[in-house]
Formats: structure tokens, sequence, C-alpha cells
């Protein structure tokens, strides 16, 4: 809350830069798109254990973070279609307890639900199967998706239902469905419908996506000066980056890879030496009020380009710049990902590359050029890239060479090298907005912050 974390949030926000107003706008929406009668049911997520007692750090469902704010784990939100042009908000959430909060810190609570999450109905996660049980049996419709088991919020409803078989939460509300004799045709997933909410972001959402990218852009260039003498202490060098600018964490496990281990497009290992010589290349981003950044540079370990490596980089950053300009309204993924392949064409055929369509975009750039960005990394899958691009969607632009050792097929300059330069891009009618700007990207820039003259 502002009062606890007035570091964090402005009055008024239920996390940074979004307000509950916002919140609530959200949840209409999606009811909106709702039939009279129909019941949205989200799962939100719960710890994982790594091993024993420890566990991995906690990431909430990103639809129950999108529709409720709602950070803690082991909860329940329900939207029912109410009437035509409103919906109850009901969420269920671990209630407190002095005992295990004086060994893990404060809960929200059943009235803190009612209270700051503004739900019109609140209880127990441990009510939950037997109050959710009412609301199915009056449902025309249940909207909900079936995410990873197994859980140990299932373990409230497999009493509920006398049956311990099923592993996963979303399999118990499914026997409660049966249970309640409502029909399977009126069980249809959630996803496509905050997904397509989520598609088009607000304006409070760019800015928050703004300050992510502002955040891990700057993070980058200061990073690319650090002098690191292994891909770990660079992956660590960036994460505190990133943290100490304001992120919560690193949106993914970052790609932070010397030399050939480049040519791995989703090389995570991060544990070799970073050769004089060689280029580095890290794809990482910050995580920013549930949003991310996905960032991809490449620099020179020792600070300078060869001539080989500024030609390649060179067409690399042409092309990446080109597709930019290219993010408008109307246009689409699939249209920027063709026009990606001839531009390529052109500029690798600048620096020496004779090779067919079918090589260029089976080895030397196997990838496609970007997809959604948001609250998740690769953000809402289930829009076609065939879709129209409009004003509120943010993408990335990653157009990548990746050149094969030993491969006669290609100029011998520049085998064994791999290169990718990524920016975020809001769509804004026929002027993109780069949200990831501060990572600089010019090859005087690159040099100046690899040699700390650019304070970026
Ligand atoms: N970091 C994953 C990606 O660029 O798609
Ligand atoms: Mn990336
Ligand atoms: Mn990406």
């Amino acid at each position: 809350m502002h009062e606890t974390h007035p570091h964090l949030l402005k009055s008024g926000e239920i996390t940074p830069g979004i307000s509950a107003l916002e919140y609530h706008e959200r949840r209409a929406a999606l009811a909106a798109k709702m039939p009279l009668g129909s019941i949205a049911i989200l799962v939100g997520n719960e710890i994982k254990t790594r091993s024993g007692a420890v566990f991995y750090e906690f990431h909430q469902n990103p639809d129950f973070y999108y529709l409720t704010g709602f950070n803690e784990p082991t909860a329940l939100a329900i939207i029912e279609k109410s009437t035509d042009d409103d919906y109850t908000f009901h969420m269920f959430v671990q209630p407190k307890n002095e005992r295990i909060e004086l060994w893990e810190g404060p809960r929200t609570g059943v009235q803190g639900a009612l209270d700051v999450f503004n739900a019109d109905e609140a209880g127990d996660i441990d009510h939950a199967p037997v109050y959710l049980g009412r609301l199915l049996k009056g449902a025309k419709q249940v909207f909900m998706d079936y995410g990873p088991g197994p859980s140990k919020l299932a373990g409230f409803f497999s009493a509920a239902v006398g049956n311990a078989r099923h592993a996963t939460t979303e399999a118990h509300i499914t026997e409660l469905i049966k249970k309640y004799k409502i029909p399977a045709s009126a069980v249809k997933p959630l996803a496509p419908l905050v997904q397509s909410l989520r598609a088009v972001k607000s304006a409070a959402e760019i800015a928050v996506m703004r300050t992510a990218g502002r955040i891990s852009g700057r993070a980058i260039s200061w990073a690319s000066g650090e002098k690191c003498k292994t891909e770990r202490e660079l992956d660590a060098t960036l994460d505190y980056g990133f943290r100490r600018g304001g992120c919560e964490k690193s949106a993914y496990v970052p790609v932070v890879a010397g030399g050939t281990n480049a040519l791995a497009i989703h090389y995570t290992r991060n544990d070799n030496v970073l050769h004089d010589g060689d280029l580095v290349l890290i794809d990482a981003g910050g995580q920013y009020g549930g949003y991310c950044a996905d960032i991809s540079r490449a620099w020179p370990v020792n600070g300078r380009f060869t001539a080989a490596q500024r030609d390649l980089y060179e067409a690399v950053l042409s092309t990446q710049k080109a597709l930019i300009n290219r993010v408008v309204a109307g246009t689409s993924l699939e249209s920027l990902h063709a026009q990606s392949v001839e531009i390529f064409a052109h500029e690798i055929k600048q620096i020496g590359f004779e090779v067919s369509r079918a090589v260029l975009s089976e080895v030397l750039y196997p990838h496609y050029v970007g997809h959604h960005l948001g609250l998740d990394v690769h953000d809402v899958p289930l829009t076609s890239r065939r879709i129209p691009l409009v004003s509120g969607n943010v993408i990335t632009i990653e157009p990548g060479l990746y050149v094969p050792e030993n491969d006669s097929r290609f100029p011998e300059a520049f085998r064994g090298m791999g290169l990718r330069i990524e920016d975020n891009v809001a769509v804004n009618g026929h002027n993109p907005v780069v949200l990831s700007v501060e990572a600089v990207k010019e090859v005087v820039d690159v040099e100046a912050a690899c040699q700390r003259i650019l304070q970026a």
C-alpha cells in the first residue's frame, strides 16, 4: 500500500503505476465480454519448492495479476457477470494468521481483500470450494483455464469433492463443475478473453513499460563498461543494475554469451570466460510493476570492435532500425518478419555473403523478428501474428545473425559470430515509441559505454 511503501506506490495505486480504478476497469472490460449469468474463475499461483524447505521466488499468474493486482500465493478470484452493466468480484485469500505471520511477515487477509483490493465478497481460501459450488450451481457459463499442477491449493478441493485423485486445483474445480451438472459445453477457456484485453496496453501500462525499459536500458549500458571477466559476473552485474535501478527482479533468465556461445540462441548457462577479442551478446531485462523489458545488445569484450565485428554489427543494426520505423498501426508481426528477411538479404550482400533466402532464414537468421511484450516476456501468445497491430500494442524488434563456425558457405571473417539487437517498441499510430532507448546501440556509443567515456 502507498501508506506502507510510498517509495513504490502513489496514493490510489495497487501496483506500481496502476490504480485501483484501472484494475476495476479491467474487470469491467472482461465482464463486458461475458454473457449475463456467467463466471470467470482465476486460480492464483502457489509457492513452488526447489528442494526440501527451499522455494522458488514467487511469481503470480499474470492473468490473475492483471485482473486483481494481488501478488500473494494461494488465492482465487471469481468475476461474476451479475447484471448487464456490472460485475461482482469475489476473492479467496490466505487468512490472517498471527503465528504464520510472525515467521513470514504480514498477509493481506480477508478484510484487506475487501478494503485494499476492492473485492465485493471475500473469504478464507479454505472456504472457497463450498462457496464456489454455490456460484457454479447458478452459473450459465464458466470461463477458466487449466494451469500446470500439482498444487497445494488442490488439497482444499479434494475434501469438497471427496476425491483425492486430482492433482491440480483446476481438476478439482472440474469435478465441482460435474457435481453441479454444468454441461461441458458451458465451460470455456478464459485466456482468449483476457489476452485480447492484455494485448492493448493502456497509457498507464505504457508508462510502466517505459520505466522497465529505461531502468533496464541504463543498466545494460552501464554493465557494458564494467569489464567483467566471466559471463556469470556480467549476468550478476546486469541483475544488480536492474534491481538497483528500481526493478523487482530480472524478467527472465538472461542470455550472457561470449564468443561462439552466442550461436545458441537460448544459451543460458552463462558460466564461461569472456575472452579479449570476442563479442559478448546479452539478452536481458528487468521487471517493473510486473511488466517485462526484453533487450538484446552485443559489444566487444575489450571495448573496440574489429573491422569484421563492426561490419556484421552494422548489418544487424541497420536492419533493426529500418524495422523499428515500420512498426506502425496496421502492419503485422508477419509482415515485419517478411520485411526483416528482405532487409537482411540486402544488408549481408553488402558485406560479402552470397546465400539464398532459404539459407538466410534457416541458418543465419532462424528465429522470428519479435513478439508481444507485457506481463509475460512472450506476451499474449494466442494473438495471431497476422492481425494488424494497433496503437497500444507493445512488441519487440529483434533481428539477429548467427554465422556457424567452420562452414565454408559463409565469409571466413564472420564465422563463429552471433549478434542480435532487440528493443521494445510501443505501437503509436505512425510514430513508434522505443521504450528501451537508454540501451546504447550505435557503434560509437557502444564503444564509448564500454570504455566508460559515455556515462549512460
Ligand atoms: N528473451 C527472449 C526473447 O527475446 O524472446
Ligand atoms: Mn530477448
Ligand atoms: Mn524477445
